[in-house]
């Protein structure tokens, strides 16, 4: 049995009617940048979230950037963020002229451990960028005290944490900027690039829907410095169809994560499955474990015909393009000890419950068979030095 990480091919076929009749909606149009389309979408995203407005963009990374630029984020500023996530969090903070002042994430979410937040704060800190991180968000109330405290601008990372809550409240409307992406594999994608920034401020969505478009009020009056980054109508129109799945797509991600975590329990010790903040409603955009043998199981997987893959092995501090910061190793513990450990198991909504069963049942025999092969080595090492024992006192 072949398990994939995802499988968009499939997801396609499952709407291909729908998502067909939008396309050939906007082909035939004839209008194909800041259309109705948009317009519809940023409706329906924005109703989603509650009472707010939301702008479509062309990325997630964009969505932050966008974000931060809205809050007079720029050089000379700090923007404190975590290691742990996936590059385009400070890619997007960098784009601003920002420094990216790392903290380090809670033993057991993997998000922003926010009680080291405060010792981090200078003259310099002008935003926190929560990531709500696999699909679990972060201590929202503790981050909006200190945010609060310290007059600082927050901009969630919600790229994978769509439709998730914290205290029944939905990811993206806490913060100044909730950001969006909409990268196909996302708990809500398109098919192609596109992300979204929510705000419940009037004032700030209209500045955010300047800078995405050239900094213009209207056509060729220029108000602010902007860039080009828009949500195209044919994605808007895709993601309309999409929007109504949201919810049973995160249900089926949840469903999925308790039937790997009932059945990996025999294995506890051995891995860690993930722990779910009794605050939060998980959406599982990733189902992660912690294990010690991490490279062989991987490859045991792919052996057996089952992508896992790492979320993420090398975190921000350490890469080169950061090396400028000046962060060595040990800096960041908790981030340093889980990336040598981390695994993602396949998840998307399309998965079986048979490839579920068959991935977990591998995992058992990884265990079962190195329990084995450990026991056939220890023997023979007992055998080896027995057998040179006797060696020696035959001589
Ligand atoms: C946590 C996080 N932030 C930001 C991004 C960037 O989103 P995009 O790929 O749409 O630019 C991603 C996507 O990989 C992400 O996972």
């Amino acid at each position: 049995m072949k398990v994939p990480f995802g499988d968009l091919k499939l997801h396609y076929q499952q709407y291909k009617t729908e998502i067909d009749q939008a396309v050939s909606r906007v082909l035939h149009s004839g209008h194909f940048i800041l259309g109705p389309e948009l317009e519809a979408f940023e409706k329906e995203f924005a109703a989603l979230h509650g009472q707010g407005h939301a702008i479509g963009c062309a990325s997630g990374t964009e969505a932050i950037y966008l974000a931060l630029a809205a809050c007079d984020v720029g050089p000379g500023d700090n923007v404190i963020v975590v290691a742990h996530t996936a590059v385009p969090t400070i890619s997007a903070i960098s784009m601003t002229g920002a420094m990216p002042v790392f903290v380090d994430i809670d033993t057991e979410t993997y998000v922003m451990d926010v009680k080291q937040i405060e010792d981090l704060i200078t003259l310099r800190t002008k935003a926190i960028v929560p990531v709500h991180l696999y699909g679990q968000m972060v201590d929202m109330e503790s981050l909006l005290k200190i945010a609060a405290k310290h007059k600082l601008s927050v901009i969630e990372d919600v790229a994978q944490a769509t439709g998730a809550t914290y205290r029944n409240v939905i990811a993206g409307t806490l913060g100044d900027f909730g950001a969006f992406s909409f990268y196909p594999s996302k708990n809500i994608g398109a098919f192609g690039d596109g992300g979204a920034v929510f705000s419940k401020s009037k004032e700030k969505a209209q500045k955010l829907s300047m800078l995405r478009n050239y900094g213009q009020s209207k056509r060729y009056h220029h108000n602010v410095i902007g860039i080009n980054s828009r949500f195209d109508e044919i994605q808007a129109a895709i993601m309309q169809c999409r929007l109504p799945y949201l919810k049973e797509w995160n249900e089926r991600r949840k469903q999925i994560a308790d039937r790997y975590t009932k059945g990996l329990a025999n294995l506890s010790g051995l891995v860690k499955t993930p722990f779910t903040h009794p605050d939060n409603d998980h959406v599982f955009h990733l189902y992660v474990i912690q294990i010690e043998e991490r490279e062989e199981l991987q490859s045991y997987l792919s052996d057996k015909g089952i992508q896992a893959l790492i979320h993420y092995p090398i975190p921000a501090h350490l890469q080169e393009a950061y090396s400028y910061l000046g962060y060595r190793k040990g800096t960041l513990p908790v981030t340093e000890h889980i990336t040598k450990r981390i695994l993602s198991l396949p998840m998307y909504p399309e998965l079986s419950d048979e490839q579920i069963d068959f991935v977990i049942n591998t995992i058992q025999n990884f265990f079962s068979e190195r329990k084995t092969g450990l026991s056939s080595i220890k023997d023979a090492e007992i055998k080896t030095v027995m057998h040179s024992n006797s060696v020696a006192v035959t001589r």
